[in-house]
């Protein structure tokens, strides 16, 4: 039997808090734990043939958080990025970051560039990890670009076509998302890949991220294994055009 593997996997990792809460322990320990879950899964896609893993790390809304929760994620993010090189590197993972990088500190920054140079030649899955990241973030800086395209006279309005605003969005040169995972129990998209996603899957778990191991994984790619994309055809022509191509 062939199994569909979906080539680009989204998560919304939802359900540290929860989960230290449940533990007894203070918010940042879900955190760390939900950073064990981070490296399981990538291990886990990468065997599964995923070729491009994009997950939610923190979001344009996040710095509303408490500011010592927000100091923790920061540090958080800061060791991972250094500690887990070699893990990357061991597993042929090319590691990008999405998203406003701006805010960060420039130690975080040059962090992130450092990470992603040492990985740069590696072949196998591309872990995007998405900070400071929204879809709404996403489609005004690809607004701006085009806008500034019309000014200079090199777009005409017009003729501005959906191919052109996917080229100004955060990896445009790669395909967009095929399933759309999110744990912690609830079911919205949280300004995550908003343009991307138009034709994603979704996959809601009640499971709490740091609790989402190998088989809670596989589960979602089962899951999707089973669901017919119909990107707006029929059933039936889906079916039909299947058996053309073989
Ligand atoms: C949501 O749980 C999780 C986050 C805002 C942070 C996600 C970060 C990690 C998993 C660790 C770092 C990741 C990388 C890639 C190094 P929540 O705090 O909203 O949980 P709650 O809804 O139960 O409160």
């Amino acid at each position: 039997m062939v199994v569909t593997v979906p080539q680009h996997v989204a998560i919304v990792m939802d359900g540290n808090g929860r989960w230290a809460q449940q533990h007894g322990k203070k918010r940042h320990a879900g955190h760390k734990e939900g950073v064990k879950s981070v490296r399981r899964v990538v291990e886990r896609a990468a065997q599964a043939k995923v070729k491009i893993l994009t997950m939610f790390a923190f979001s344009s809304e996040n710095w509303r958080r408490p500011r010592e929760e927000v100091g923790l994620l920061m540090d958080l993010f800061m060791l991972a990025l250094k500690q887990e090189i070699k893990r990357l590197q061991r597993n042929n993972v090319r590691l990008r970051i999405i998203g406003d990088r701006s805010r960060f500190s420039q130690d975080l920054q040059a962090s992130m560039v450092k990470a992603e140079l040492d990985t740069a030649g590696n072949s196998g899955l591309i872990l995007q990890v998405a900070a400071n990241y929204g879809g709404r973030w996403d489609m005004t800086q690809a607004v701006r670009s085009l806008a500034q395209q019309v000014r200079d006279g090199s777009v005409e309005p017009d003729a501005i076509t959906e191919e052109q605003i996917s080229a100004e969005l955060s990896f445009s040169d790669l395909p967009d998302p095929d399933l759309f995972i999110r744990t912690g129990g609830e079911q919205r998209l949280s300004n995550f890949l908003l343009w991307q996603s138009a034709y994603a899957e979704l996959y809601f778990t009640d499971v709490l991220w740091p609790d989402f191991h190998e088989a809670e994984f596989d589960a979602a790619l089962a899951a999707f294994a089973t669901r017919q994309r119909r990107f707006g055809l029929v059933g039936e022509q889906v079916t039909s055009s299947k058996e053309t191509a073989g």
